[in-house]
């Protein structure tokens, strides 16, 4: 008998290359959109479940068996720091998290931006960069569109990721350091990798094939 998979993914920039790649290794479920108002989107005749979570609840979902696997950014798990194996890199998604500050406030020295504010979504993982270079400043944690702090006068810098680099841009933001490059990411639950490993470590390998990771 098949072993039944429940797989989350993550609503927002990654949903369709990772419905995308799920389906050209044979995991797909009519319906499955992120646009799609249903959160559980199931295939019986393959015996898998899709479910859809927030993006920064996904580990959360596979920490605790709720779902068996998941696709997710480095950036997320960084911050969340969630009990789960990290199975694959799968590539896709790249993008880099940066400290940024607006052009007119630049400094010669990362020590010059010592205590001041921090707005981000990454608290834990701007926390410890600030950290590990000795520099103490306050952290400031918001759910999105962060560029809107320094402009407001919130925070005078930002820990935010960077794709194109267009938001920092048009918000004329600079970048100041490189805290760390994030991608996808296939992760599983501790207990579902031992007791589902077949039909989990077959995946794994479908998509390293697809991936060529
Ligand atoms: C992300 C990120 C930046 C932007 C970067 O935000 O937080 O704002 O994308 O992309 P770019 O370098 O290509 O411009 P997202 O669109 O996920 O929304 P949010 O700001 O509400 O988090």
């Amino acid at each position: 008998m098949r072993q039944e998979l429940t797989i989350a993914l993550p609503k927002g920039k990654l949903f369709d290359k990772a419905a995308g790649m799920l389906k050209k290794v044979g995991f797909e479920a009519e319906g499955l959109s992120e646009s799609s108002r249903k959160l559980v989107i199931a295939n019986e005749e393959l015996a898998i479940r899709f479910i859809i979570t927030k993006t920064m609840d996904l580990p959360t979902y596979v920490e605790y068996g709720a779902a068996d696997i998941g696709i997710i950014g480095k950036d997320v798990l960084a911050e969340e720091k969630k009990n789960v194996y990290e199975l694959l890199d799968l590539g896709f998604g790249r993008c880099r998290m940066m400290l940024a500050v607006p052009e007119a406030m630049r400094r010669e020295k990362l020590t010059d931006y010592a205590h001041l504010r921090v707005a981000t979504k990454f608290p834990h993982v701007a926390e410890q960069f600030f950290r590990r270079a000795g520099i103490q400043v306050e952290i400031i944690k918001l759910n999105g569109s962060i560029e809107l702090a320094p402009m407001v006068g919130l925070s005078e810098l930002i820990v935010d990721l960077v794709e194109t680099g267009r938001t920092l841009k048009e918000n004329k933001l600079v970048e100041i350091a490189e805290i760390q490059v994030s991608t996808a990411r296939f992760i599983a639950n501790r207990a579902s990798y031992k007791m589902k490993y077949d039909r989990i470590s077959r995946l794994v390998e479908a998509l390293r094939q697809e991936c060529g990771g």
